[in-house]
């Protein structure tokens, strides 16, 4: 039996405890904030301390203080138990039996009796009535139709139907499933739950691990709300999913632990996203990372860099972005290590990390800008972080790997950078900044030269790069952008088991010629055809020759709409490559 817990970290205690453990302030009323003179970022500031619910912060604890007094709730997660059992359904006591179905399963003879035998039990142990009930909810095992009965007979206090529709199902099916199941057990308030399908007998053992690992997922994904910033909320009752029907032993065991380690960082990284601009500062983004370096300090290690370290680095093109805010920039790097054995493989992970798009300058006007949104530009950093969390506790054996982000603000300020500006990236290549709103690209110019330093055979960055690949590939999926075939082949194979949406986009040399610029090597922006693709063709600029390399633009599928919240989109296909590249 595998019996495993399932618990997301809680950023706002993260915040609270690293901002109060690493404070630097002298006195409970003077706090320094550093802040942006003609310099350097180094003026201190005295707050009364009704601002602030704790006494000696941080820089960024203060900016959060002033913007609008917000400080995330502290929400105690209840922990999720998995376990996979073999029992017997109609004898199985809990909240609700949920039963996988696809249409199939769902045909009946001539005198109304399920042929599918699962059903066919169950519905006998009910008297029939189970077979009746479907048939009045009109419930025909058709792909997102569900229903939960509350009827007399079982173990089971309520017994949930959930289509699977028609085909042999996919990791997104039953991902799904664990999502409806989780909606349930929200509404009915269940505390314990057990999956079955009707039809799992005819499963390989892969399909079983793989279906099973898919369920747990999509239900913790499920389950999970980000109620960090709402005066008022709901804990989750959920406490116990068990597994039936799928195998028992120590395979599943590995298997749900290993989701439950993708999950946690995926819960991390929709955290990251989430949070707003006024409280996820960079200077914060670098204490998550740090955190999450001395939580696993087995396997990770952190180095923040400064301002005056990244100047030292020569970084003009990264510190030109970072140039008009009052909150100083970070430049994060982890690194993980395997705990034994030698490393065959060094790689990195490269993630933009603008934890708020103005535009700068060319700030973002007009209807459909989305600079209201635009917190979600650390969108490529959360995913890279998000997957430095799960990578740190699945600790995969022969493979290093680096976990970068260029943290900064792009804002506007006298101390800002202009249109026009000539700025020299830590390659030494010099750029026009034609347009102060295409920042992204400057501050992974210097992330991936400092990438490449790191004696990494492949690196894979991701970004909220650019509004023309929504425009190419809509909200959903990605653009994926490398000169590699074996890197394609590597990742977009790692997609298919995540079941995140990649797609392979050329990168069209002779779009270059937009880029040149009369006064410098080139510019940051090309016309406005092909944006994503010319985008792409900057980043090849700064990155190694010899080093394999791979661009991800997730501007469309880092956000849902939808559900007004971040997708953690990246990370399950990330720790899945860096599995794939272990030994
Ligand atoms: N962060 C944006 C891209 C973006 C847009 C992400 C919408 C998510 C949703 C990026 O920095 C940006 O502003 N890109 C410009 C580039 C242009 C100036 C060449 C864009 O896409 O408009
Ligand atoms: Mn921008
Ligand atoms: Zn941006």
């Amino acid at each position: 039996m595998a019996a495993l817990s399932l618990r997301s970290s809680v950023l706002a205690t993260n915040i609270a405890v690293t901002a109060a453990s690493t404070s630097t302030s002298t006195s409970t009323s003077s706090i320094f904030l550093k802040f942006r003179s003609t310099s350097a970022w180094a003026i201190s500031f005295s707050v009364s301390p009704l601002c602030c619910r704790r006494p000696r912060r941080m820089a960024h604890s203060i900016a959060r203080a002033t913007l609008g007094l917000t400080h995330p709730n502290q929400i105690e997660r209840p922990k999720i138990s998995f376990a996979a059992k073999e029992v017997d359904l109609v004898e199985w006591k809990g909240d609700i039996l949920a039963v996988g179905v696809t249409e199939k399963d769902m045909v009946r003879d001539e005198s109304s009796k399920f042929q599918n035998l699962i059903l066919q039990k169950l519905d006998s142990k009910l008297g029939g009535l189970l077979s009746e009930a479907s048939s009045e909810e009109d419930f025909s095992g058709k792909s997102g139709q569900s229903t939960v009965l509350r009827l007399p007979g079982l173990g089971s206090k309520r017994i949930g139907l959930v289509g699977l529709g028609s085909a042999v199902s996919s990791t997104t099916a039953y991902r799904t499933l664990g999502e409806t199941i989780a909606a349930a057990a929200k509404s009915a308030q269940a505390s314990s739950i057990a999956v079955t399908l009707a039809s799992a007998e005819g499963l390989s053992l892969e399909s079983k691990l793989s279906t099973a690992s898919a369920i747990a997922t999509g239900t913790v994904l499920g389950i999970f709300e980000d109620n960090r910033f709402k005066s008022e909320s709901k804990t989750p009752t959920l406490k116990s999913v068990e597994i039936l029907g799928l195998g028992t032993g120590p395979e599943i065991e590995k298997k749900l632990k290993y989701a439950e380690d993708v999950c946690s960082g995926v819960i991390f990284g929709k955290e990251l996203v989430n949070a707003p601009a006024n409280v996820l500062t960079p200077g914060v983004l670098a204490e998550e990372a740090k955190n999450i370096a001395s939580l696993y300090s087995d396997v990770l290690t952190a180095t923040i860099l400064d301002v005056e370290q990244c100047k030292e680095l020569k970084m003009g093109s990264y510190l030109g972005v970072a140039a008009a805010s009052a909150n100083p920039p970070h430049f994060i790097h982890l690194c993980y290590k395997p705990t034994s054995g030698s490393v065959k493989t060094k790689l990195a992970l490269v993630g933009k990390g603008l934890t708020f798009d103005s535009g700068g300058y060319n700030i973002k006007t007009g209807p459909g800008c989305s600079i209201e949104i635009m917190k979600i530009d650390m969108g490529g950093a959360a995913a890279v972080l998000g997957a430095a969390k799960a990578i740190a506790q699945i600790k995969p054996a022969g493979v290093e790997v680096h976990f970068i982000v260029a943290a900064c603000e792009n804002m506007i300020s006298g101390t800002g950078m202009r249109p026009g500006d000539v700025i020299t990236a830590s390659n030494g290549k010099t750029i026009e900044v034609n347009n102060t709103d295409a920042e992204g690209r400057l501050t992974l110019a210097d992330a991936l030269v400092y990438a490449c330093k790191q004696g990494v055979e492949k690196v894979v960055d991701l970004a909220t790069l650019t509004g023309a690949c929504i425009v190419a590939l809509g909200p959903s999926v990605a653009g994926v952008f490398t000169p590699s075939d074996d890197l394609a082949k590597e990742v977009l194979e790692a997609a298919d088991v995540s079941g995140e949406k990649l797609w392979r986009m050329p990168i069209e040399e002779s779009y270059w010629e937009t880029m040149k610029s009369g006064v410098a090597d080139m510019v940051n922006t090309g016309g406005r055809q092909g944006g994503a693709i010319t985008a792409a063709l900057f980043l090849k600029q700064f990155v190694d020759e010899k080093v394999q390399w791979m661009h991800i633009d997730m501007a469309g599928p880092v956000w849902s709409d939808k559900k007004k919240s971040a997708t953690g989109f990246g990370i399950t296909t990330l720790v899945e490559w860096v599995q794939k590249n272990s030994s």
